[in-house]
């Protein structure tokens, strides 16, 4: 058995409320990459202020938006890994936050999943005219289409670097770390602020830390136990 899981095991039953955070090496088994492994992160191939900022968006929109359209097609051929159906089948337990625009929680049946960063598959006018597209099928035709309100841009409605969270879901994310008794961080770097500052949340209220990342993240330092394995390997045998 990994070692720390039997730990995390027993920490768990004893807990009311699991607070969860999850990042990018949630869905690495589904076949998503991630943003900064290596090797195979996507922000190790591509240059995010070029794609992933509006100044970047507002310089080549076509190139943006075929970027993200590649995206929303390797998600949509995606499916839920064995982590995702373990989370989903202890929801009643869990308030689970991702920062995860793949929206692969919610298909796996947690419906309740606090999308930090937004969700890939959804679009909205960059004027914030507030006309939103829920799905890829509806969108009017265009690279990227117009706003069918103000003709304005279409752009993914995900958070990109320099905009702020949606506060809603931010303070919701916030309340889950502090009102938890047990906060579980899986597969994410700790680099992005401020999903990176909820598990310090959740230990200043003395709820124990535990991290599942087979590498080095930078929140190991204030975890109470680090698992070394992969998602869809822990999970499955820590809800069980
Ligand atoms: P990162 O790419 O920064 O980190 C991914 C983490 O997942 C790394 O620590 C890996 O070691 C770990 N990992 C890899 N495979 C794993 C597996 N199978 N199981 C568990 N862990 C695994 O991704 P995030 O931390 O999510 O922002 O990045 C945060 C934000 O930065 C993202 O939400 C994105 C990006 O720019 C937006 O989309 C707004």
């Amino acid at each position: 058995m990994t070692p720390g899981l039997d730990r995390a095991r027993a920490l768990l039953k004893r807990t009311r409320r699991v607070a969860v955070l999850t990042g990018a090496g949630m869905s690495a088994e589904s076949g998503v990459p991630t943003f900064r492994d290596a090797q195979t992160g996507l922000w190790s191939q591509f240059d995010p202020m070029q794609l992933a900022c509006e100044e970047g968006f507002r310089a080549d929109p076509a190139l943006v938006w075929r970027w993200y359209a590649w995206r929303r097609a390797l998600v949509a051929e995606a499916k839920p890994n064995a982590g995702h159906r373990a989370l989903a089948a202890a929801r009643d337990k869990l308030s689970l936050i991702t920062q995860n625009v793949d929206g692969l929680h919610v298909r796996a049946g947690s419906t309740h999943a606090l999308e930090l960063h937004g969700n890939i598959l959804r679009s909205k006018c960059l004027s914030n005219c507030g006309k939103r597209f829920d799905t890829p099928e509806e969108l009017p035709q265009g690279e990227p289409p117009r706003c069918l309100t103000c003709g304005d841009w279409l752009r993914p409605d995900v958070v990109w670097f320099g905009e702020l969270l949606d506060p809603r879901i931010l303070a919701a994310a916030e309340s889950a770390a502090e009102d938890c008794d047990l906060m579980l961080v899986v597969g994410t770097s700790g680099l992005v602020y401020p999903a990176a500052g909820l598990p310090a949340r959740a230990a200043r209220r003395n709820a124990p830390v535990v991290i599942i990342n087979p590498n080095e993240s930078d929140l190991d330092d204030g975890a109470d136990l680090v698992i070394r394995s992969t998602a869809a390997l822990a999970l499955p045998a820590l809800f069980d």
